[in-house]
């Protein structure tokens, strides 16, 4: 058995992230069997229950939560004995003495203290761990995202954490790392040779990276009011999607040289600040709309939102890379919730031919792409021209299908699995070094204080489109088009 033995803390664990997301995913590494059996899960949270009543409510969740056949009883049985609940006040010293330390009775097991609560508690959380001696030995600490809610508050939270963690230890986790295509997009970048002549400015004209969702606000407006789709997704998902299609080569595949490599990418973002703003990044509010022929309500209307509020639920902007390999090739990068559909895809498109025999009315449709399709299905598609069949020598486009699905047998993991899995196991490959969340952050700054201060608002657009007009516009402006309008 190649797994380790751990316990693993989960603190905020009644909060909507991990009944929805980390405990079904613990679930299925338990059911695959890719967990040990002597792995323990420390549920954490403030909430007066009994074990038996957060079982209860772990249960409803996994049930609402999982593909219907991968619950049953008896692996849920099974499951639900690795689970305590531990009901303290995470802000309270005394209760780590009171409550946790009496779950945490095997020193020499590794432990995992993932904090899914907000970022503010991180500081106190650790303090509190490391003042009664629960961070010694192999302890990791997971921290979700967002770390801090804009470079000043990132730095802060930096500093509160390193006091009691060494960096070894910190496990900053974004979700999209974990993502199956993702994956696969440094396997074939870095395990072929035909693509990485290419993937350069030479050959490419843009790259595309949308993260778009049906979903509206759902029920986190607290959250959401103060985040806005910049903080949730643009400065962490979308900015380390964009850091895998353009790093350079690793030396190796440890996660200091990947890291290394992803932070270059960052530092070379060409800033975006003065009259770039509102050139290069528009923002975008959901209005009443419908999706599937359904209505859906205004983001104003949404229980628990301002009904005056200016926050954004879509992002779209156009981004430049100052270095070598992709100076003059855009990456324009968009994300919004009450889209059309829920897809994540990233969109390599190539050059035209420099000089086309064959009469062609949209040549830009006619371009090679390479799309990594992230969800709903996941995989790699190539856009070539083919001949049509028949008399004459016009030619139109195909996607040729690169994964090779057929040849799968497994079920593709979430990306939490994979992530929860090697922070048990101690690989930090797939997580946030501290230089790289601050560069993010550094970079994204100028454009949150701009919005702020400038009283600008987002544009509204209609739940069931995708996005602003202007959005559509930071494109055509170069003579180009989203993906979908092809
Ligand atoms: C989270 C955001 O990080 O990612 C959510 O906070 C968003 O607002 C979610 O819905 C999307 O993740 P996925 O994996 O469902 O695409």
């Amino acid at each position: 058995d190649s797994t380790t033995a751990f316990e693993l803390i989960l603190f905020g664990a009644a909060g909507d992230l991990s009944l929805r997301k980390l405990i079904p995913s613990l679930y299925c590494l338990h059911l695959d069997q890719r967990i040990h059996p002597e792995g323990r899960i420390i549920a954490v949270a403030r909430r007066n229950y009994e074990r038996e009543d957060f079982l209860k409510v772990v249960k409803k969740a996994l049930i609402k939560h999982l593909n219907v056949d991968l619950f049953d009883e008896e692996t849920w049985n099974s499951f639900a004995k690795r689970l305590s609940y531990a009901q303290m006040d995470i802000t309270d010293p005394a209760s780590y003495d009171t409550t946790l330390k009496h779950y945490l009775n095997r020193p020499d097991t590794p432990k995992v203290f993932y904090l899914a609560t907000h970022s503010d508690m991180y500081g106190v959380i650790c303090q509190h761990l490391y003042s009664h001696q629960m961070l010694r030995g192999e302890a990791r600490v997971v921290l979700e995202k967002p770390i801090g809610m804009d470079y000043q508050s990132a730095v802060e939270v930096c500093k509160e954490v390193d006091k009691y963690c060494n960096e070894e230890q910190i496990y900053r986790i974004d979700h999209y790392l974990g993502k199956e295509t993702v994956q696969n997009l440094l396997a074939l970048r870095f395990a072929n040779s035909i693509f990485e002549h290419q993937w350069n400015q030479r050959y490419i004209d843009h790259i595309q990276i949308t993260i778009a969702e049906t979903l509206g606000v759902e029920q986190r407006a607290g959250f959401y009011e103060a985040a806005g789709a910049m903080r949730d997704m643009m400065q962490n998902h979308l900015l380390q999607l964009l850091c895998m299609v353009a790093m350079e080569p690793p030396a190796q595949l440890n996660a200091e040289s990947i890291r290394d490599e992803k932070v270059k990418v960052l530092k070379a973002l060409k800033p975006i600040t003065g009259e770039l703003i509102n050139a290069n990044v528009v923002r975008g509010q959901y209005q009443e709309g419908s999706l599937n022929g359904q209505p859906t309500p205004a983001y104003r209307e949404e229980p628990g939102v301002n009904p005056h509020s200016d926050t954004e639920t879509f992002v779209s902007m156009k981004v430049e890379i100052d270095n070598w390999r992709w100076a003059g090739t855009p990456f324009y990068l968009r994300t919004g919730k009450r889209l059309p559909d829920r897809a994540c895809e990233i969109v390599i498109q190539f050059k035209e031919v420099p000089h086309s025999v064959f009469e062609l009315q949209h040549p830009a449709s006619m371009a090679n792409k390479l799309i990594f399709r992230l969800q709903p299905d996941d995989g790699i598609k190539l856009q070539l021209c083919e001949k049509r069949v028949g008399k004459g020598m016009s030619v139109k486009p195909v996607l040729l299908n690169l994964t090779a699905e057929h040849a799968r047998k497994d079920r593709v993991p979430d990306a939490y699995e994979r992530l929860l899995s090697d922070a048990i196991e101690g690989n930090p490959t797939l997580f946030l070094r501290e230089d790289e969340l601050l560069t993010a952050w550094q970079w994204i700054d100028p454009i949150l204080k701009a919005w702020e201060h400038s009283g600008s608002r987002p544009e509204f657009y209609h739940g069931g489109i995708w996005g602003p007009a202007a959005s559509t516009l930071l494109l055509a402006r170069d003579g180009r088009l989203w993906q979908e309008n092809h």
